[in-house]
């Protein structure tokens, strides 16, 4: 089969691997139909995650066709439509039992990680019993490809996590795939201002379109003086990082009000200095983690329903085949205004 395999820091190819097979009975390969790449793809080809070994097939993130079960598999037989988690999880393991799915013993974020990932014709899903949802009749399956990670991702780490309420003025730093699935999944709890902040004007008119209240542009706008002449002088009730990088998160602590909660969601490289000496006095909450995709489930639910619409974060589309050109495309994500790009099989 074909597969998208890293090679070292800056190198990758699409090239020939051997097909996944059945390993341990809790095992499930599945055929992909459609995938996706993440930022997080771009920071392991950076050499970002030195864990990653060189031959690993990427890929977190895709939906598929069951081609095979393990002996022990309950919930899925062989011809069944899958979405596969991010997060692999036991489902039995003490952190599983309390839905930590991201610390699962014998999982958590592995594929395209420590094992091979979905960026291939096939992928093996351990404790696929736990890893997989059946994909509901009818469903849209570009919408699907956005719950695999980042859309629990936005939902869990930043508004579930930032206690985002009715009413509440909130602000989202950073309008990449990760800051539109908080800015979509943030309005199940309909906060009364949604001010998204970014330097690409072309992410913000789209944040506008899924319904930011007010953007503000890095480099153009005094973002932390227009949102506290926006909140009274007050600040915002939840400030959500979603970049990664140490100005973000000091956006994110200025901007916090009283009571409230900074929520962050990048993944960081670099340690950030908490002003503990500002803080201290405005009883705030921060809050931080990996995704557990425990919400996939509420997630499916909300999609069928028409709750919410994450396709629209889709913006190209490709055949596995030409994946090398989806990466370049996706790499130059504010020259492309490129979003999300679907890759289909
Ligand atoms: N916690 C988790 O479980 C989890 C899961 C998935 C992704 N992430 C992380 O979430 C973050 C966002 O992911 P993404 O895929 O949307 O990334 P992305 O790189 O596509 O988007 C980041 C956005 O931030 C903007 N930006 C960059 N510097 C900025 C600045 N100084 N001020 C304001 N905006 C700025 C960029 O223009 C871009 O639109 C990443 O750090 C990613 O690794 C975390
Ligand atoms: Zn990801
Ligand atoms: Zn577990």
């Amino acid at each position: 089969m074909k597969a998208l395999v890293y090679q070292g820091p800056g190198k990758k190819d699409w090239i020939e691997k051997s097909k996944p097979t059945v390993q341990k009975p809790t095992d499930v390969i599945v055929r992909i139909t459609k995938t996706t790449i993440c930022g997080t793809d771009l920071h392991i080809l950076k050499g970002d995650t030195p864990e990653v070994p060189e031959g690993l097939t990427l890929g977190h993130e895709g939906i598929g066709i069951v081609e095979e079960v393990g002996d022990a598999v309950k919930n899925f037989n062989k011809g069944d439509q899958v979405l596969i988690s991010c997060i692999t999880s036991c489902g039995a393991c003490p952190n599983c039992k309390r839905q930590l799915y991201a610390h699962c013993n014998d999982g958590g974020w592995i594929l395209g990680h420590l094992i091979d990932g979905t960026q291939a014709e096939y992928v093996r899903i351990p404790h696929g019993d736990n890893s997989l949802y059946p994909i509901p009749e009818g469903a849209d399956e570009e919408a699907l490809v956005m719950l695999s990670d980042i859309m629990p991702t936005g939902f869990e780490i930043g508004v579930q996590y930032g206690h985002v309420k009715p009413g509440d003025t909130i602000a989202i730093v950073g309008a990449g795939p990760v800051g539109m699935s908080v800015l979509l999944t943030a309005q199940f709890y309909s906060p009364g201002r949604i001010i998204m902040v970014d330097m690409d004007e072309n992410r913000l008119a789209a944040a506008t379109k899924f319904g930011a209240t007010h953007t503000l542009q890095v480099g153009k706008d005094d973002v932390v003086g227009e949102i506290m002449a926006l909140t009274d002088g007050l600040g915002v009730d939840v400030a959500i990082e979603a970049v990664g990088v140490p100005a973000t998160f000091d956006t994110c602590q200025k901007i916090v009000s009283a009571g409230g909660s900074v929520a962050n969601v990048g993944v960081h490289g670099k340690p950030v200095e908490l002003h503990i000496e500002d803080l201290w006095i405005k009883n705030i909450n921060i809050s931080m983690g990996l995704v557990n995709t425990n919400t996939t489930p509420m997630l499916l639910k909300t999609l069928q329903s028409g709750k919410v619409d994450p396709a629209q974060l889709v913006t190209h589309r490709f055949k596995l085949d030409d994946i090398l050109d989806a990466y370049e495309v996706f790499a130059n994500a504010a020259r492309e205004k490129a979003m999300k790009v679907v890759i289909s099989a």
